[in-house]
């Protein structure tokens, strides 16, 4: 029997950690064996990764350097837990996958979405996401959020106001181009609705 891979996307502060939090218990009551990843990360090595990519430090990287790093956690994160996760029939949900590579690097940073395409193609094979939920709101619903994490904003969250417009936008983009797989969820309501929209979402498009 072979798992799912379910992915969420969207942008810092669209309430993807909730949603994967309340979807995992309610797959959990219906008897499914459910594992919860986030990208950059989920391995010793992606991990230190995710250390490089995410500190204030490193303000010199550059955007191709960044790109690169991000695709090099993935294959990890691919390698030693999806897929091995998958074929042991379980079901995986992750915090982020390819779609933020093209909304981030390629969109954001202006790297050629193509070529980000073909890099998570590399570093994912044939593991492509069963299902990807993006969570999307009504741009004031979303700054206010956003605007509560300032504290402890990251490198990436630092970005000005035009980067994050521009990575939206590469969420929109692609949808438009993978509208099979991704299916966008209005999250600007309350938190239990927007949950009740992804079971729907999920009984409709997992058998
Ligand atoms: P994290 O704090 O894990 O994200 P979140 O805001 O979802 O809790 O930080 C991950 C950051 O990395 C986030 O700002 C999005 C960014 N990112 C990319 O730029 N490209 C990618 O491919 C991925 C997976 C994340």
């Amino acid at each position: 029997m072979r798992g799912r891979l379910i992915t969420f996307e969207g942008i810092d502060g669209s309430g993807k950690t909730t949603q994967i939090r309340l979807l995992k218990s309610w797959l959990d009551s219906e008897g499914y064996d459910v594992v919860i990843l986030r990208e950059p990360g989920g391995t010793p090595i992606g991990e230190q990764i995710r250390a490089i990519l995410l500190s204030t430090i490193n303000v010199s990287m550059t955007d191709v350097t960044e790109l690169l790093l991000f695709e090099a956690a993935r294959a990890q994160l691919v390698s030693e837990v999806i897929r091995p996760a998958m074929e042991a029939g379980r079901y995986v949900i992750c915090d982020r996958f390819i779609d933020s590579t093209v909304a981030y690097q390629g969109y954001g940073r202006g790297i050629d979405p193509d070529l980000v395409d073909r890099l998570n193609q590399l570093a994912i094979g044939d593991i492509v996401p069963d299902l990807t939920v993006w969570l999307d709101a009504p741009d004031a619903t979303l700054r206010t959020r956003i605007s509560r994490r300032e504290g402890d904003a990251d490198r990436l969250d630092r970005e000005q106001d035009g980067f994050r417009e521009r990575t939206l936008n590469g969420f929109a983009r692609q949808k438009a181009r993978y509208p099979e797989r991704i299916h966008r969820i209005d999250t600007g309501r309350a938190k239990e609705e927007t949950h009740r929209a992804i079971v729907d979402l999920v009984r409709r498009t997992l058998p």
